[in-house]
């Protein structure tokens, strides 16, 4: 399995024994709380066995009563009764006892499931959701590109709630049940040990029982996860994709799609229910076993006069009852195992996923950048041994304008995002200020480069909270000083709430040229020295597109600003244009310098003054046989 991809040096194999390891680990960070869980269990299991005690010795005396020739009762704890208790006192005091043993059994019960809540859910969950969220935040692109959405959703929220299993469903229950089996062999041992080891042998087959089912259940449990991480992906993406789908008239496509994943995810159910279905009777059939042996033995051994049939016999049923009780339990542990080390080891598999673009120790914080940006012989690929840029060199003095230009796939997101260290060039290396980008500390430089897409996101926030996106601490001033320099104040204001209306899922949807313009604001805020924008006017009308050229003209003053764009409208303006074909920089220098030069770049320019001339309308009807 190898869906984390090349990032992923465990390739998502680990051990048993090491996922146990790091999972003691993180229920061990709350020790106090699992060492009161533990206390709790085993007080509940003292006062069980304390409650059976009692129990027995009520027989006896009853007995006793009715038979003196049968032989006084042996009470438990040093205690004796008053000697002028009537036979029935004894009874009610005893019986009395038994009921104030479970009431506190109650109680106890009540406090070790609150205790134990309270370390799963409380504890242990959250502290596993926080680390995994602050991972996810600094893992590198590359980790998104590799990982679906969904199964990124799924290991943050399933997972992480599933790995609470092992806790409870696991070790608490484990270690709980070997306690009490101990206590409880150790018990019917002093009844009868002849009698325990005959009936406890069904403990054999029934350990093999759940070995075998444990191995068989494990890869299910894997594969269903990764199957509802695909059904889940297909239900987000037609969420997300609502308007392609409508578009396409595809919703019925979409719903045969779900539909099947739906059924492949039940079936895949149904087979582990399956398996479960014959397990769980399977124990129980052989822990029942066991009585069937104490009946049959136990009553030989009674009739041969070797045991009376007396409170000892009673204790050591129920005693029984409860190991076998205990045992059975085995099958519910087992399937937790299986669970919950299936949960850890996707939600350690992110956990573990090296950080591709990182810190290194001793990485310098710079001060405020001038804007120099030098690209020294850059090769950069996605994936090893398919470079998308190849030996890409260049310099952008302060305050310097470049334009990017190039074919579909030629490489120019690339390019860009490698200046924010998105990624880190595979040959070369990129300096900026004459360090090298993997010289600087990551957050210090980043915050110094402001960044639009071609297509921008917005969060379901404020318009004022989107623009302070990188500062939330920005002073209304500034927001609007940004909003300004975007040229977006206006159209804010003139939205219901302005700065306040709230943007997003329940809120104001905006046209494509204000989202741009919001976007714009958002990275002015901070004042950047760099500016980066990845065509920001591909999808926008004409009339947007003058618009938003002229909020960039004033944001680009004084600012190292690299953008991208196929319009000549934007790269008139730029200082030196870098023209991209096939991932080599094939053409540098100004737009009169190159657009004198064979190539793509002349060649668009041509096209789009062709665009211009044109005056045939595109949907004129066209005159039978003009072209041929
Ligand atoms: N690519 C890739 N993995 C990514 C992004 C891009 O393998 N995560 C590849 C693309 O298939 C393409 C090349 O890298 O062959 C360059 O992509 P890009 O830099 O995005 O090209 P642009 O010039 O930005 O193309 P466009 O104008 O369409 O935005
Ligand atoms: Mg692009």
């Amino acid at each position: 399995m190898s869906e984390t991809g090349s990032e992923n040096p465990n390739d998502g194999r680990y051990s048993t024994g090491e996922l146990t390891r790091r999972l003691l680990g993180l229920a061990w960070q709350f020790r106090a709380d699992c060492l009161l869980s533990l206390a709790l269990s085993v007080l509940l299991l003292a006062l069980a066995l304390v409650g059976l005690q009692l129990l027995g010795v009520v027989i006896d005396v009853i007995r006793h009563a009715l038979d003196p020739a049968l032989g006084a009762p042996a009470f438990p704890f040093g205690w004796k009764p008053p000697a002028r208790w009537k036979p029935l006192d004894v009874v009610t005091f005893l019986s009395l006892a038994i009921v104030a043993q479970a009431l506190l059994r109650a109680v106890l019960t009540y406090s070790y499931n609150m205790a134990t809540a309270r370390l799963t859910q409380g504890k242990i969950v959250p502290d596993l959701r926080d680390k995994l969220y602050a991972k996810l935040q600094r893992l590198s692109f590359r980790f998104f590109e590799v990982n679906g959405s969904s199964s990124i959703f799924n290991r943050l929220t399933g997972d992480v709630q599933n790995t609470r299993l092992f806790v409870d469903g696991v070790v608490l229950q484990g270690i709980n049940m070997i306690i009490t089996l101990g206590a409880y062999f150790v018990f019917m041992w002093r009844i009868h040990p002849a009698l325990t080891v005959a009936c406890l042998s069904v403990s054999v087959p029934l350990a093999w029982v759940t070995h075998y089912y444990s191995n068989r259940l494990r890869p299910g449990y894997l594969r269903n996860r990764e199957l509802y991480d695909g059904l889940v992906q297909l239900f987000s993406e037609s969420v997300l994709g609502i308007q392609t789908v409508k578009g396409f008239a595809a919703e019925r496509g979409c719903i045969e799609r779900f539909e099947q994943g739906n059924n492949e995810v039940s079936a895949q159910q149904r087979r582990i229910f399956w398996d479960l279905s014959i397990f769980t009777p399977a124990t129980q059939l052989l822990s029942q076993l066991s009585l069937a042996i104490l009946f049959a033995y136990g009553g030989w051994l009674y009739v041969q006069g070797r045991i009376p049939l007396g409170g000892g016999l009673v204790v050591f049923a129920g005693l029984l009852q409860q190991f076998t009780g205990q045992v059975a339990n085995l099958s519910t542990i087992a399937n937790s195992v299986q669970q919950s080390l299936t949960a850890a080891r996707r939600v350690f598999e992110v956990l573990d996923t090296p950080l591709e673009v990182q810190n290194k120790p001793g990485a310098l914080a710079p001060g405020r950048l001038t804007g120099s940006i030098v690209f020294d012989h850059v090769t950069f690929g996605y994936k090893t041994g398919a470079p998308v840029l190849h030996s890409v060199s260049f310099e952008a003095k302060p305050g310097q304008v470049v334009g990017i230009f190039g074919m579909t796939g030629a490489g120019k997101t690339s390019l860009l995002s490698l200046i924010p260290r998105f990624y880190d060039p595979q040959q070369g290396r990129i300096l900026a200020d004459q360090s090298d980008l993997r010289d600087l500390d990551l957050d210090a430089y980043r915050r110094q480069i402001g960044i639009v897409y071609q297509e921008s996101f917005l969060f379901s926030n404020t318009v004022a909270a989107n623009i302070a996106f990188g500062n939330p601490h920005a002073t209304q001033e500034q927001i609007e000083r940004a909003a300004k320099a975007a040229s977006a104040h206006e159209f804010i204001l003139a939205l219901s709430k302005g700065y306040q209306t709230v943007l997003g899922e329940s809120g104001v949807d905006l046209s494509g040229g204000q989202r741009q313009r919001l976007a714009l604001a958002r990275a002015l805020l901070l004042e950047p020295p760099i500016l980066i924008l990845d065509d920001p006017t591909a999808s926008v009308d004409p009339k947007t597109e003058h618009e938003i050229v002229s909020a960039l003209r004033h944001a680009m003053a004084g600012r190292t600003t690299f953008v991208v764009a196929n319009r000549l409208s934007l790269l008139r303006r730029a200082d030196i244009i870098l023209v991209l074909d096939g991932g080599r920089l094939v053409q540098t220098g100004t737009h009169s310098q190159i657009v004198r030069l064979p190539g793509p770049y002349r060649e668009a320019a041509m096209l789009q003054l062709m665009d211009l001339d044109e005056d045939e309308p595109i949907g004129a009807e066209r005159a039978p046989g003009r072209f041929t």
